[in-house]
């Protein structure tokens, strides 16, 4: 039986997706299908999802006509995808594939598709995803409903204008880069004032895992989470003046609006 929704690419991404779709119960394991084309990684699939169809190519026997396909590939493969998903009867597609407008798979869809464009992050792994969508010019609230139940499985999603996409892109999309190196930087430095590195391996997760939670669920601001726990001349005021000194605050602008325009520059190339 051809599934209602097909994943295209069932890579890091592709398999977050399909872990959280089947976890949540979003969706029916039945009525799922992926395609991957790395043989190795299709077994990899078929262990990890037992009760899912796993295929090597796309055709009219994996997808019935008028179900849905998640594209998952890298982005120089995603309007490939599009046309051939466009030309097999699929309604509606969600792309993942970073910098490809809803505009370009529009077009390779044809008119009896529509189009949701979704910029996720890679959190979607552990559930806790952060992923804006962006319906094209035909797709329809039903359309952008459908595509936030999907991502819905693994993480939080807000709706965006497409114009905001590269900004997107920059702060959540490589958010967690960001935040990866400010825990490599303070594990460094826990070590420089004679921690063990599992030691600040530990405290500095905890410490991440902690904050990002008041900071999710007190409902308070940044500014005002740091200011309580800045004592006037105290030890966290020491340590921030040499953050602000170094540059700190000026160094994420400049970076997030740095990875904007190559977001902007990569979706034209
Ligand atoms: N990872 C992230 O944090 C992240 C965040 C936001 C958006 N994205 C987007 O998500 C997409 C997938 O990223 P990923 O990190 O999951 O990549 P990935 O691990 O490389 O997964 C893509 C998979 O698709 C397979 N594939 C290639 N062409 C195919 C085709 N025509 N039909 C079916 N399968 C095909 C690839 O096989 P081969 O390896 O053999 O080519 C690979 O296994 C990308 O477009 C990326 O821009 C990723």
């Amino acid at each position: 039986m051809a599934a209602t929704l097909v994943l295209v690419g069932g890579g890091k991404m592709g398999a977050a997706l399909i872990g959280g779709l089947l976890n949540s119960g979003a969706h029916a394991a039945d009525a799922l299908a992926v395609v991957e084309t790395s043989p190795n990684r299709r077994d990899e699939l078929a262990a990890m999802f037992p009760e899912l169809a796993v295929h090597a190519q796309l055709s009219g026997d994996v997808v019935a006509p008028g179900g849905g396909a998640i594209v998952a590939v890298k982005p120089d493969q995603a309007e490939s995808v599009a046309l051939l998903l466009g030309g097999l009867g699929v309604e509606r597609i969600l792309s993942i594939a970073a910098g490809i407008s809803t505009q370009r798979l529009q077009s390779k869809a044809g008119p009896s598709c529509r189009v949701v464009r979704a910029m996720p992050n890679t959190a979607a792994l552990v559930g806790k995803g952060m992923a804006a969508i962006s319906g094209s010019d035909a797709a329809t609230a039903a359309d952008l409903d459908w595509a936030e139940r999907i991502l819905g499985a693994v993480g939080t999603v807000v709706r965006i204008p497409e114009r905001q996409m590269d900004g997107l892109t920059a702060v959540s999309g490589s958010g967690p880069a960001y935040l990866f190196l400010v825990a490599e930087a303070m594990i460094d430095a826990a070590v420089s004032v004679g921690l063990t590195r599992d030691q600040a391996t530990t405290l500095v997760t905890e410490t991440f895992v902690g904050a990002a939670t008041l900071l999710a669920e007190t409902g308070r601001s940044a500014v005002d989470l740091r200011a309580e726990v800045t004592s006037p001349a105290g030890v966290t005021a020491a340590g921030l003046r040499i953050l602000e000194m170094k540059g700190v605050r000026s160094a994420f602008i400049e970076a997030i609006q740095t990875a904007a325009e190559r977001s902007f520059q990569l979706g034209r190339a």
